[in-house]
């Protein structure tokens, strides 16, 4: 059992009427362990017990019971500071590890709930920009963290393929577009097609209604728009798909808007039926003027659908197929008001299930300190940051280990590694800035830095050979004591918490910046304390830790989506 749950029952068995839970969850860990290993601050209990706090720390300080788990509790300034007994904590922390493997920190507190994540989503025949690439990393994250706490977890990719984009689109391809080039061209080409089609129409308004007419084509189902949609589609694919490999990352579902065009008549049935729907000069919308909202667009003059209106037909039909217990939707902050509004119709057309829609929004990328080699567009340019990440990192390898084996391989792990990690470094609210200078920082806060600790922690274990593998009685936690190792059980013993946090707040930096304090204290430890000695147990012990810290770093890097090399 974690401590933190021993010292909480404990205190409970104590006090009147306050459970373990609230106590557990009014711990603290004190900022100096000088002041205890965990703290109980009393003034959240003194209205509850009547107490003044000084009062209740000293008399739960006298009457604790002696427990093996702990030395000894001090009451403080108000505190009940609580000594873990360091053998012991020490041994629990690493069998715990041990027995659980790469299963520390799971569990199954989400069995029979199932979670919808809708992420990525970027627009077919439109850059995949770097919002795109931070959804994509966030809903990745998020996805493994659910799962690792037994959610059932369905991942959709809502590709932007439907729209009046493809009436554009169309126009400019017969127009001015050439098979040959698009192939070559791919997205860029489609963009650069695109592009002209909008610089061209401020002179020539009758091109937008060209555009329309093949947008009506399409939504008929005309064979000949249905049949380039298509290709435009499988254009984009090759691209996506690509920075998808980079990633590692796959969806089970890839129903894009499109896959709602047969589902948008009984949306607006309902809303009709349910007299939310109101005529505004041809078009069709819901008013949400009550709740000081701009309304709902749900139809157009020409009774084209909306982004709102496909998203309401997704989630009705996700309700239905998955009957999700939860469904996130991972895009900029952008589109805050966009979520808000259609979250509030679901539940104005009766849904309880509305509050069970999160919108999980993250802030914007600034990549102005990046230097493209070509700026044709923010396509290029995302593949291209991956792959300058890989080049640069190739590079580091080659002048810090160049004898290294599968250089090509660690290059793209560690340098795809280092993007994921700075979109995942810091509140996702948080604009973030990217400079190559901290982003491939094998020394600062980044992936590689978590990476590169990784490695050196099993380059220690492949030195100890076998013995690393030990197994048998387990350490003696004594021999664990100093405050380096302690200081690494304590980060070790919190990791289950910070994945859980993850979960509740939806984000994923809770883990990542946890992977830091493990990797941080780690390394103090290992500058400290000399692993491979002469002395047999003092050895096993610092291996165990070593080991701990090897299966907590891999889990948690795989949570956030980021590989582990054994080697750099
Ligand atoms: N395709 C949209 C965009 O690029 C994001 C879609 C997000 N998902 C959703 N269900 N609205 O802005």
């Amino acid at each position: 059992m974690a401590y933190k749950t021993i010292v909480a029952e404990l205190v409970a068995s104590l006090l009147e009427g306050v459970d373990a839970g609230t106590i557990e969850a009014m711990t603290e860990v004190p900022p100096n362990p000088e002041m205890g290993d965990l703290s109980l601050p009393c003034f959240k209990l003194s209205k509850t017990l009547r107490r003044s706090p000084q009062q209740i720390a000293d008399e739960l300080a006298r009457s604790l019971p002696p427990h093996p788990a702990f030395e000894k509790a001090v009451a403080a300034a108000g505190y009940l500071n609580v000594f873990f007994n360091k053998k012991s904590f020490a041994e629990s922390v690493l069998n715990d590890i041990r027995e659980k493997g790469d299963r520390y920190g799971a569990s199954a507190v989400g069995a029979g709930k199932t979670i919808v994540i809708d992420f990525s989503s970027p627009n077919i025949a439109k850059p995949f920009h770097v919002g795109h690439l931070r959804s994509t990393v966030i809903g990745n994250a998020l996805y493994r963290i659910h799962r690792f706490l037994g959610y059932e977890c369905v991942g959709i990719n809502h590709l932007g393929d439907w729209g009046t984009q493809f009436g554009k689109l169309i126009t400019a391809y017969k127009l001015w577009g050439d098979a040959r080039q698009v192939e070559e061209g791919e997205i860029e080409e489609l963009t650069r097609l695109y592009v002209k089609f909008h610089d061209e129409a401020e002179t020539k308004p009758e091109l937008e209604d060209e555009a329309r007419a093949w947008f009506v084509r399409l939504e008929r189902g005309d064979e000949e728009a249905l049949e380039l949609w298509r290709w435009f589609k499988t254009i984009s694919y090759k691209e996506f798909n690509r920075i998808y490999d980079l990633l590692g990352v796959t969806f089970d579902s890839d129903a894009g808007e499109s896959f709602y065009n047969d589902k948008m008549g009984a949306v607006v049935d309902e809303l009709k039926e349910k007299g939310l729907l109101e005529e505004d000069q041809g078009a069709f919308l819901v008013r949400l003027d009550e709740y000081n909202m701009p309304p709902a667009l749900i139809l157009k003059k020409d009774g084209a659908t909306l982004y709102h209106t496909r998203d309401i037909a997704a989630a009705l039909y996700r309700k239905k197929t998955y009957d999700f217990d939860q469904a996130i939707y991972v895009t900029d902050y952008a589109q805050n008001l966009h979520f808000q509004q259609w979250f509030k119709v679901i539940g104005l057309m009766g849904y309880e299930w509305a509050d069970r829609l999160h919108h999980v929004a993250f802030g914007r990328v600034n990549l102005e300190g990046v230097k493209f080699s070509s700026r044709k567009g923010n396509v290029v340019l995302l593949e291209e940051l991956l792959r300058q990440s890989i080049d640069k990192t190739r590079d580091i390898i080659e002048s810090k280990n160049p004898s290294l084996d599968n250089k090509e391989e660690v290059a793209k792990q560690v340098g795809v590694g280092a993007v994921i990690y700075n979109d995942l470094s810091n509140n996702r609210i948080k604009d973030i800035s990217f400079s190559w200078k901290d982003v491939l920082n094998f020394e600062g806060e980044s992936g590689p830095y978590i990476q590169y600790t990784y490695a050196r922690a099993r380059s220690v274990l492949r030195k100890a050979g076998g013995e690393a593998e030990a197994g048998g009685a387990g350490p003696d936690g004594s021999l664990l004591a100093n405050p380096e190792a302690q200081q690494v059980l304590k980060e070790l013993a919190a990791f289950p918490d910070k994945v859980v946090q993850a979960k509740e707040k939806l984000e994923p930096s809770i883990v990542s910046r946890h992977l830091i304090d493990i990797a941080q204290s780690f390394n103090r430890f290992y500058h400290e304390c000399p692993i491979l000695v002469d002395d047999a147990a003092l050895r096993a012990a610092r291996l165990e830790l070593v080991r701990s810290v090897c299966t907590v770093l891999r889990t948690g890097l795989g949570l956030i989506g980021i590989q582990a090399p054994e080697r750099i």
